[in-house]
């Protein structure tokens, strides 16, 4: 008889929680940080780089999560005993996935038109531009980083629903051990 798994895999408990400090660093700093430095101060370039070397990782680590998840036998989805609320469910992991790969491509899509990569890790020497708002993808990047504030919120409030109402025990599906 085949045997039903209860938890996800170890290399996707790591990566969710990994993956889950990266996205608040990266949400918090360039929020509070990177936005705030004017574009002509010293501190920029140093501050973009930290930030455009997390956002790639972000990417890359959220691509490799994509496949572990499509490719390993993972547990069935939690049910909450509504039918609208399992779907919310389901939308909110799709959504999660979609924003993040969003705000990786919108990032970049900025740094190129900018010219950031020269500037910032090929010491072209030329300066930034005064503002990144004449981009496009830069005034993306500041929505979704809202919306995504949003929907990491939501997946928390399902989360202490799971646990605390419907006591389930839904987090340790995504832990180790026990
Ligand atoms: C994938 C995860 C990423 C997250 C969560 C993230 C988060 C943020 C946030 C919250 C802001 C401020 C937005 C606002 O409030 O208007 C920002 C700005 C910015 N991000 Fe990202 N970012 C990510 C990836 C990237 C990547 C991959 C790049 C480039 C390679 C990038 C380049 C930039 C630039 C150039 C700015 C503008 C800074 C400014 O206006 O001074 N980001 N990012």
């Amino acid at each position: 008889m085949k045997q039903q798994v209860t938890r996800h895999p170890i290399a996707l408990v790591i990566l969710h929680w990994l993956l889950a400090a990266l996205l608040l660093l990266a949400l918090g700093m360039g929020t509070f940080v990177l936005k705030e430095i004017p574009n002509t101060s010293l501190e920029k370039l140093g501050a973009l780089r930290g930030h455009m070397i997390i956002g790639f990782a972000i990417g890359g680590l959220m691509l490799l999560r994509l496949l572990v998840r499509l490719r390993t036998p993972g547990p069935a989805p939690a049910p909450t005993g509504n039918q609208a609320l399992n779907l919310l469910g389901k939308a909110a992991h799709f959504g999660l996935y979609a924003l993040v790969f969003a705000m990786a491509a919108s990032g970049m899509a900025t740094a190129l038109q900018a010219g950031l990569p020269e500037i910032v890790f090929g010491g072209s020497g030329a300066v930034l531009p005064e503002s990144f708002a004449i981009y496009a993808p830069r005034l993306v990047h500041g929505w979704i980083a809202k919306l995504l504030v949003l929907l990491v919120g939501l997946h928390v409030l399902g989360v202490v629903y799971h646990q605390l109402f419907l006591k389930d025990g839904l987090l340790s599906r995504m832990t180790w051990g026990k």
